[in-house]
């Protein structure tokens, strides 16, 4: 039984022009301590599936699916209040922008000294320990000093070690690390995601990561998830969606990754940009950027069905959403 099991889950938006389908047709498993990779542009709708999974949308936001569960427990159907303890005790979340998430006006000590008189109660002697236990644990130095700094007096960097901290001071048993190194410099950027990782792997935590960089999901997933203008376009393990990319997208996201380029000045980008909700084209939602691109595409939109092409039959996971999904051939063109 998976951990997590998300079927056919979509999320509309109210507006005032109407209501729109921000994402549509979801399916995501999740083992314990599995690590899925959910890559996509911007507008893609990977913050919208996770901001569902935590019940944070707006208040204009409807959800369906078929099935949402959590170690076998239904979120969809259970009390608010229920919800809100398993959201709360078992799944954390890590967002991109630590400042929106670390409240300004408050010691970072306070701040997770709180977290920790929610979760699990005990001395304020002992929460305060516990507290400097967890900033040391994230690779805070002299972390006893710093409980009592605000955190505009830490850096970017410093700031997501205390968001990674708060979140994982409940002991989660899955971790949602929303684009969590993307406001970061890049060798900061590579600290975050190793830190992650190796409290991934410590505490057997199941994790998903969303980025849009092929390059972290390449180094930390064991499976991916490609989004585009809201829905699943690609699904299967690492090494199948790097080596043997189906869909058009996928391959244009490989084919934009600087290590695939050595040497050269400019890079390949996609034309174009992520359609918004009001304004996604009939057929596939990506034809009017594909290469490859064909007739019935401009028609109907396709499903996301199991591929068998690649030999790895075995794996359920491996799904496309293509009519003419990339060739052996095509397929080299973007391999390193
Ligand atoms: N409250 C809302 N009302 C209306 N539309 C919304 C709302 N929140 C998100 N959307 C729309 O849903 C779509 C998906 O947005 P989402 O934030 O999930 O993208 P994303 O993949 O996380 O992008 P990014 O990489 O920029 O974080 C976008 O077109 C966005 O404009
Ligand atoms: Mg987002």
């Amino acid at each position: 039984m998976p951990l997590l099991d998300i079927q056919n889950l979509s999320v509309a938006f109210q507006t005032r022009s109407g209501v729109f389908s921000a994402v549509t047709d979801i399916h995501l498993t999740l083992d314990k301590g599995e690590v899925l990779g959910v890559v996509g542009e911007s507008g893609s709708g990977k913050s919208v599936t996770m901001l569902a999974m935590m019940g944070l949308l707006p208040w204009n936001a409807q959800v369906t699916a078929d099935r949402f569960s959590f170690d076998d427990q239904d979120m969809l159907s259970m009390p608010e209040k229920a919800r809100r303890r398993l959201t709360g005790n078992d799944i954390a979340m890590i967002f991109q922008e630590p400042t929106t998430s670390l409240n300004p006006s408050f010691t970072i000590g306070f701040q997770i000294i709180e977290a920790l008189k929610i979760h699990e109660g005990g001395s304020r002697r002992q929460r305060r320990e516990r507290a400097i236990e967890l900033l040391d644990k994230v690779g805070i130095p002299a972390p006893a000093k710093r409980l009592g700094d605000y955190p505009h007096q830490l850096s970017g960097g410093m700031n997501q070690r205390v968001m990674i901290a708060m979140a994982i001071a409940c002991n989660p048993r899955l971790l949602i690390a929303d684009e969590p190194t993307t406001a970061l410099d890049v060798t900061i950027q590579a600290q975050i995601l190793d830190l992650l990782l190796e409290l991934q792997q410590e505490r057997g935590m199941a994790m998903i990561l969303i980025t849009h960089d092929m390059g972290v999901v390449a180094e930390a997933a064991e499976r991916v998830a490609v989004m585009y203008a809201g829905q699943l376009v690609e699904t299967g393990t690492a090494g199948d969606v790097f080596h043997h990319p189906r869909h058009p997208y996928t391959g244009a996201l490989l084919n934009a990754l600087p290590e695939r380029h050595p040497g050269q000045g400019r890079l390949p980008t996609i034309p174009g940009v992520v359609p918004g909700i009001e304004d996604r084209p009939q057929g596939c939602l990506f034809n009017p950027r594909c290469p490859h691109v064909q007739e019935d595409c401009r028609q109907t939109r396709p499903a996301l069905e199991s591929d068998h092409s690649t030999g790895s039959s075995h794996d359920v996971f491996k799904k496309v959403r293509c009519y003419h999904p990339l060739v052996a051939q095509e397929q080299g063109e973007v391999a390193p």
